[in-house]
């Protein structure tokens, strides 16, 4: 049973540490989000475990950590200062703002959905506020959604050569470093550039929790081709694995769905964009509006080499990047051909994986006395803490001094806290609720046998152990890392 909505996580999140309002000793700050104690803890399991996943058991991606404020015109050529624009209307009724490309009516029925003109839909009252259902609505305006800044102590806001924008996308670090990269690893193609870190886009609409918001994190990988491999195959192969991982990340395959973007909606630089869809909204009657994008794995052609290099020219043979002071094509050995890498981009983003985590994993309990518990089914890999030491009695110094000598002497192998904050059930409880898989609880009994009881999570059951058999019943119970190797394509 996943949670019914996403505000029971919200809601979750801040009483238990994971997630609370941002900024908000001054009122908050819309749609930003700061990460507790244990929603830190889960978000580096996350990235680490799609890290390892990539990079460490894969014998065929790099990773990197470029800057988050790059030269603009990486954004000039990028596409982005021009094209990375959403469309923007106002109601004049309820005064909302809003992405007017979200709103019912704004594309027309079937095949004229290719060429249309948005404002005459908009001005003919076809377009419905998401608001007020007014369809009193401005015409739209196109708004770049990259942040801006200035570079220098003293830059004046109005010289464009202080101008720099905040990376909305962590990609474009990769694809300028390329042959950085596959140089100076001696890496030959196919092979992938993974990096993780943050990105930002001025949203119109963020909201609903972590799922959108102006400062979020990506872990996205450019995968390098020949120009004649199946690209549009791969995309597919990618999507499998992704959704493969996503699975050994405990998501229920029924919440995941794939959507095959329409070429219309497609970015400016893909040819094929398939979207992994998680169902972020459980409670919606209809079941197409229960979903939204968790990750996209599109085909980008070549467009981003070549767009950053210095030789390619256009049809009037004009070098279509005269700034540009690197060629950032390949050279195949063995077929003494030089050509610019297609590449196919699996994008995800960590926030939302770790929404989609934590509401896959939520679940009750009814409990002997017919209370409801709160279990988070996390699994054991992405659970902040993997066991907790509860003393059976706090005023038994003995009792106390073995339960903190267990903590202590487990604290190299795995993350475990030791809590005597509470009665024994109170103390179960808010580990269930937090995901922590093994409760480990040291009693009178543990003075003379040296055992310990190991409560499990999901199943409540409880069992002995030796303390001298501790370290290794716990690693064996939280499981080896649970993905399918997924092979090279
Ligand atoms: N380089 C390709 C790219 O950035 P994208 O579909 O715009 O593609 C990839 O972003 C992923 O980044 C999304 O699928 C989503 O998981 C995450 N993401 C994008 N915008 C976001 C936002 N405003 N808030 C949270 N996550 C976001």
């Amino acid at each position: 049973m996943p949670a019914p909505n996403i505000d029971t996580i919200v809601s979750l999140a801040k009483r238990r540490g994971f997630v609370f309002p941002s900024s908000e000793v001054y009122g908050g700050l819309g749609s930003a989000w700061d990460y507790g104690p244990l929603g830190v803890e889960l978000c580096n399991n996350v990235k680490q475990s799609w890290w390892r996943w990539l990079v460490y058991e894969r014998d065929d991606i790099e990773g990197i950590d470029s800057s988050i404020i790059l030269n603009r015109l990486v954004w000039q050529y990028s596409g982005h200062e021009a094209t990375f624009h959403d469309p923007l209307v106002d109601c004049r009724e309820c005064k909302s703002r809003m992405r007017a490309d979200k709103l019912e009516g704004y594309f027309p029925e079937g095949d004229q959905r290719a060429e249309f003109d948005a404002n005459a839909r908009i001005r003919a009252g076809l377009v419905k506020c998401a608001e007020c259902g007014s369809t009193n609505l401005t015409d739209e305006r196109h708004f770049n959604m990259m942040f801006r800044t200035m570079l220098g102590a003293a830059a004046d806001e109005n010289d464009p050569s202080a101008l720099a924008y905040l990376r909305p996308e962590t990609a474009q670090g990769i694809f300028i470093n390329f042959l950085n990269v596959q140089t100076t690893m001696r890496r030959k193609i196919p092979f992938g550039i993974a990096q993780v870190g943050k990105s930002f886009r001025n949203e119109i609409t963020p909201g609903n929790f972590i799922l959108r918001t102006r400062e979020f994190e990506q872990m996205e990988m450019e995968y390098f081709v020949k120009p004649d491999a199946e690209h549009l195959k791969l995309v597919d192969e990618w999507v499998e694995l992704y959704v493969e991982w996503f699975k050994g990340l405990g998501i229920d395959a029924a919440n995941l769905q794939l959507h095959e973007v329409p070429k219309e909606e497609l970015a400016h630089y893909s040819k094929r964009t398939v979207d992994i869809m998680y169902r972020y909204f459980p409670e919606r009657p209809e079941e197409e509006r229960q979903w939204e994008e968790l990750m996209g794995i599109a085909y980008r052609t070549d467009f981003d080499l070549r767009s950053h290099s210095s030789k390619p020219v256009d049809a009037e043979g004009n070098r279509i990047n005269p700034d540009s002071t690197e060629d950032l094509s390949y050279f195949d050995e063995t077929t003494k051909q030089r050509f610019y890498p297609h590449v196919i981009e699996p994008a995800a983003g960590v926030n939302r994986t770790v929404l989609a985590v934590l509401m896959d994993a939520y679940s009750e309990k009814t409990n002997d006395k017919g209370e409801t518990r709160v279990i988070l089914k996390l699994s054991p890999q992405l659970a902040p803490i993997k066991a907790a030491i509860l003393p059976l009695a706090k005023n038994k110094p003995e009792i106390v001094g073995m339960a903190k000598a267990i903590k202590r002497s487990l604290q190299p192998v795995l993350r475990a806290v030791y809590d005597d904050t509470g009665g024994i059930g109170k103390l179960y409880a808010r580990q269930d609720e937090i995901g922590t898989p093994m409760c480990i609880t040291v009693d009178h009994q543990s003075l003379e046998d040296e055992a310990v009881t190991v409560r499990d999570r999901d199943t409540w059951e409880q069992e002995r152990v030796k303390v001298s058999d501790l370290a290794e019943h716990l690693q064996k119970r939280l499981k080896p890392y649970p993905n399918p190797l997924p092979e090279p394509v």
